[in-house]
């Protein structure tokens, strides 16, 4: 066990299977950029305190970046008999210069490293994450307000409910992501403490000053307690959670686009270039890429509950199982990413069909509401204006006609009140345009509300 960084007090190599068993070098080399940015940071402040000196310290820094170029250039030979990116890392400096290499992992342990080379990762990835949520985030709001007057039927129970602007159902979506990215922002917070210090468990005997790394690796502050800085996964549960619900909230918007896309609903169209055909129907047209986000869902469920799972055992300090948070961690970082830079694209390029939109949204009596609302400004107590249009909507459906269909005097069959203007209110234009306040769908509010949203997202 000559090669082992810690092979001092074995008396016989590492079986074969359990090197390769107990490697993770095979995921965290991913990390190598954010390991290396940890120990320059780790040695510029090792000197800065006098553990090393400042031509040490240049001697690590220039093979630590000798090390990267390497590994940037496909030249490294990443070992599995060295574990994990920390020992690669650390051995082929040795390799380069020699005997200073081995005093960079003074007042370290593997322990603080890996938990500071994953908040430093994740950091980076939450910045992208966040800025590709606001390209989709201005997607959805340009196609609100061009569609802020075309209406559609609105549902509960997907069942025709009332008329509703499809601007205004476009900004549904909009609203839960802006959850989302508070949600994703409120993570960061905690991301962005550093454990660097906490050495194994219970600190270190050197002199150091962690208020300076802290500083130089851009965290917000140094973490208070040791054992919990190399034990504590919390930040990356919890931004698995933010990404749960963010998939969950891309899935049911693909589960509409699924159903609008049909030949049954037909209210949209996605261009080609984000659909694939059949290789048997020739005529298949699949909205493939909303079908993958909402099925991708899954897996990041999945690795929520196993991070959580991961967690819940595990005595204080460190433990190996903690090499478990890397696979469910980098794969929910990828396929986020990969689901939101779809949707980026492919939210601006939604063509809506507005007259087939129409047609469903003057189906199912959508105006029922409004004729009891009517009813009710004329000064029916609202129960009995329900009863009243329920018959009415009763001899809608024996006739197959909507109610806007009918006559003056078969409406003042069901209630003598009725008279000319109840027609105002009976069109589509009408429902929508009168529910007219904050948070509602006429035009006039949908414009606004995307106003007021774009000033937000250009200050979040
Ligand atoms: N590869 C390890 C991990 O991902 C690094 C820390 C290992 N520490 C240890 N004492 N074995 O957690």
């Amino acid at each position: 066990n000559s090669e082992k960084p810690w092979g001092g007090r074995f008396t016989e190599p590492t079986d074969a299977f359990v090197e390769r068993f107990t490697a993770s070098v095979g995921f965290d080399q991913r990390l190598y950029h954010h390991d290396i940015t940890g120990s320059i940071a780790h040695a510029t402040m090792l000197a800065a305190v006098g553990v090393l000196t400042n031509e040490e310290r240049d001697t690590i820094l220039e093979g630590l970046k000798a090390v990267k170029a390497d590994i940037e250039a496909g030249t490294f030979q990443w070992s599995v008999s060295l574990e994990d990116v920390h020992m690669n890392i650390e051995a082929r400096l040795t390799d380069r210069i020699g005997v200073t290499g081995k005093k960079l992992h003074t007042g370290r342990s593997r322990n603080d490293q890996v938990a500071t080379d994953i908040r430093l990762y994740l950091r980076d990835e939450i910045d992208v994450i966040a800025e590709e949520l606001k390209r989709l985030q201005a997607g959805l709001l340009n196609l609100a307000e061009r569609e802020a007057d075309t209406i559609m039927p609105g549902f509960t129970h997907l069942q025709t409910a009332q008329p509703v602007t499809f601007g205004h159902h476009l900004l549904a979506w909009y609203e839960m992501l802006v959850r989302d990215g508070e949600r994703l922002q409120d993570c960061r917070k905690r991301v962005n403490v550093m454990p660097l210090g906490a050495a194994a468990l219970a600190g270190t005997t050197y002199p150091i000053d962690r208020a300076m790394t802290a500083k130089l690796l851009g965290f917000d502050r140094a973490s208070e307690n040791s054992l919990d800085s190399v034990s504590d996964r919390d930040f990356a549960i919890e931004f698995c959670s933010f990404a749960a619900l963010l998939m969950t909230h891309l899935s049911r918007f693909s589960e509409e686009l699924v159903l609008w896309t049909c030949a049954q609903f037909d209210f949209i169209d996605l261009p080609d270039r984000f659909c694939t055909g059949s290789s048997i129907m020739p005529q298949k047209k699949n909205p493939d890429v909303p079908e993958l986000v909402r099925g991708k869902t899954g897996r990041v469920n999945g690795h929520l509950i196993s991070l959580l799972t991961l967690m819940k055992g595990q005595p204080l300090a460190y433990n190996k199982d903690n090499q478990e948070d890397k696979e469910p961690l980098f794969d929910t970082v990828d396929t986020v990413k990969g689901c939101l830079r779809a949707y980026a694209d492919m939210v601006p390029a939604i063509t809506a069909k507005a007259d087939n939109m129409r047609v469903a949204a003057k189906r199912g009596f959508s105006t029922a509401t409004d004729l009891a609302d009517y009813l009710v400004k004329k000064g029916m107590p609202f129960r009995d204006a329900h009863e009243v249009v329920g018959r009415s909507v009763a001899f809608g459906v024996e006739q197959k006609r909507d109610l806007s269909d009918m006559t003056l005097a078969e409406l003042q069959s069901f209630s003598g009140i009725i008279s000319e203007d109840v027609f105002d209110v009976l069109t589509l234009e009408g429902s929508v345009q009168a529910r007219d306040h904050l948070g509602g769908t006429a035009p006039t509010q949908v414009r606004a509300a995307v106003k007021r949203a774009r000033n937000a997202l250009k200050q979040g």
